[in-house]
């Protein structure tokens, strides 16, 4: 029988918009200040892990151990030099074809909700023009536990209603696909299919995808 999800969570980074370069560019600058390297293989650990996540991925790289009050103020320096990135965003840097999809679910009476790590997520909605699609806008301001822990999805999935085994997620990195996978969802990656071992299945991007080519492919 054909599987019609009843609603479709998205991931913010690196599903809708590609704020990876931006994050790159603040987690170096701090790196470089704090004398640990930081590369672009660095940066793609950093997906769907959370802004302390992240700043501890670059103490532990570095050998650095350093006191509460110290790490909020790096985090708190890395996100103003982050906001000043993603200050001038608008909609063109909306990854092509994602809202023609997500107009074409919601055309189709398919709830759509938001489940992102980011604490910036609903500035980066609003400055791209896309708040007001989203049924549910579940960020990491909203959570407790970080992907891989499902709550994000279960949060949102429970926000609009639905059951997590009617509900689909879309997921750019390996701890967000665990984290759907944790929590009973259907799951189809984004960007590569190398990395994205665990998703039923990976799209390179919404060019070309189609409620009907999803139907199909989870059918
Ligand atoms: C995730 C990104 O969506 O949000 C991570 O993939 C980022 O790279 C995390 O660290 C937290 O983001 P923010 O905007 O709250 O610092
Ligand atoms: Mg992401």
């Amino acid at each position: 029988m054909a599987f019609l999800p009843q609603a479709c969570l998205f991931d913010l980074d690196g599903v809708i918009v590609d704020t990876a370069k931006y994050h790159f560019i603040g987690w170096q600058r701090l790196a470089e200040e704090l004398g640990v390297p930081f590369t672009h293989e660095d940066n793609e650990q950093l997906k769907g892990v959370s802004r302390v996540g992240s700043l501890e991925y670059i103490l532990a790289k570095g050998g650095l151990e350093l006191d509460n009050d110290t790490k909020v103020r790096l985090m708190d320096r890395k996100n103003a030099w982050y906001l000043e990135l993603v200050g001038s965003m608008n909609p063109d840097e909306l990854f092509p074809g994602v809202v023609e999809f997500m107009d074409e679910l919601i055309g189709a009476g398919i709830q759509v909700g938001l489940g992102s790590s980011s604490r910036n997520a609903p500035l980066i909605l609003e400055l791209c023009g896309i708040a007001d699609r989203f049924g549910t806008i579940v960020d990491g301001n909203s959570i407790t536990f970080s992907k891989p822990d499902p709550e994000v999805f279960l949060k949102g999935a429970e926000a609009l209603g639905v059951k997590p085994e009617h509900c689909v997620v879309f997921e750019d990195a390996v701890s967000g696909v665990q984290a759907a996978r944790n929590g009973g969802f259907r799951i189809i990656g984004v960007g590569d299919a190398a990395s994205l071992t665990e998703a039923e299945f990976v799209i390179p991007g919404f060019e070309d995808f189609t409620l009907k080519t999803m139907v199909e492919r989870l059918s």
